[in-house]
């Protein structure tokens, strides 16, 4: 059986071309589940992995796609039946296992869950990794007793996936939410997810030079890291917890351990990764239901493999809003 992929390939020390490719069922790597898969979507890992960035994957040619949704074709594994609807996100898909850039995919049944009921595979596709980490955001500082009462929720690098969708949960479950972005023609987008403020990227930082800043906010969720991170820990009030999930500015941390042992802060990492599937269900749950944004359909875009390209070059730019979605039909 044979179905169409993205290849990412080195053609020259360091230089990576992409081109679609007609790949065969049986040169996929050994799993429980056959997926056809319906929808993918871009995350900033799969422009790494794309364009052939360090730290993401190892081994080339390469399909990339951590998410995947789609129909189970056929399974050893008793827990899922052909024609199920499952979605995987993260673990090794995408990485060095060929990924949901193409339309198939074979996978361990143990990274597969059923797509919650009332979710549509290609809602399902609109969360993706970005969803799954902001509701993992979202239920650390609710674990860590960041209620609506206790004050502002700021959100980091709010017009990208994470971001966005952090943004439009909280502002569903009732908190006041700080739409920080360098984007400053998206206040419209921003605001019509919920967002009550924005800060502009350079403002957050402003005094971030003094060892603690005034008490802002009752949490943040931080997708940015470096002098990012570092400024929403000085701003933090009182006992307060930050989520700290990417890098999309720095892997850098340049703080002091003042807003830890003066003001009591809890600084919390946040893994879509290798997530417990325990947890990724419950989460998932609350995505379908309770969490669900109103606007859920309108911060995507739709592409398909052949117009892919142009998303890829601008999401490692920091450039896309919202989601790309990734049709496989
Ligand atoms: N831990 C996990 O499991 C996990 C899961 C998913 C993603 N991540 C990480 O989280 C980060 C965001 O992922 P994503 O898929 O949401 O990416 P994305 O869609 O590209 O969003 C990132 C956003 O950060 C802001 N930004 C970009 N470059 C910046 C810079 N140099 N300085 C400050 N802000 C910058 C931009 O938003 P504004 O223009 O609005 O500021 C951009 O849209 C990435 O580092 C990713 O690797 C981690």
């Amino acid at each position: 059986m044979e179905f169409k992929a993205m290849q990412a390939e080195e053609v020259a020390p360091k230089q990576f071309t992409r081109s679609i490719v007609t790949r065969s069922v049986g040169d996929l790597p050994a799993g429980d589940l056959l997926i056809r898969v319906l929808y993918s979507s871009l995350n900033y890992k799969d422009a790494l992995s794309a364009l052939g960035r360090p730290g993401v994957t190892r081994r080339y040619p390469h399909t990339p796609g951590i998410d995947a949704v789609g129909n189970v074709v056929s399974s050893a594994d008793q827990r899922f039946t052909p024609g199920e609807m499952v979605l995987v996100t993260g673990y090794d898909l995408g990485m060095d296992t060929a990924g949901g850039f193409g339309q198939y995919i074979r996978v361990p049944a143990d990274w597969a869950l059923a797509v919650p009921a009332g979710l549509s595979a290609r809602q399902s596709m609109i969360y993706g990794t970005a969803g799954l980490t902001a509701g993992l955001c979202v239920h650390k500082l609710r674990l860590a007793g960041v209620t609506p009462e206790k004050g502002d929720v700021v959100v980091t690098g709010a017009t990208g996936g994470v971001g966005c969708l952090a943004v439009a949960i909280l502002a569903r479950l009732g908190y006041r939410v700080i739409a920080a972005t360098g984007k400053s023609g998206e206040a419209d987008f921003l605001h019509s997810l919920g967002a009550a403020e924005l800060i502009g990227r350079e403002d957050l930082l402003a005094g971030a030079d003094r060892p603690l800043m005034k008490e802002r906010f009752a949490g943040a969720i931080d997708v940015v890291g470096g002098t990012t991170l570092a400024a929403v820990l000085k701003a933090t009030r009182y006992g307060g917890s930050v989520t700290c999930c990417g890098l999309a500015g720095s892997p850098d941390l340049p703080a002091t351990v003042l807003p830890f042992i003066l003001r009591g802060i809890s600084l919390l990492g946040v893994d879509s990764v290798q997530c417990p599937s325990s947890l990724r269900r419950q989460v998932w749950q609350h995505l379908a239901e309770d969490w669900r944004p109103a606007a859920l359909d309108d911060v995507a875009v739709e592409c398909t493999l052949e117009t892919l390209e142009p998303h890829i070059q601008a999401i490692i730019k920091g450039l896309v809003r919202g989601r790309v979605v990734v049709s496989l039909a």
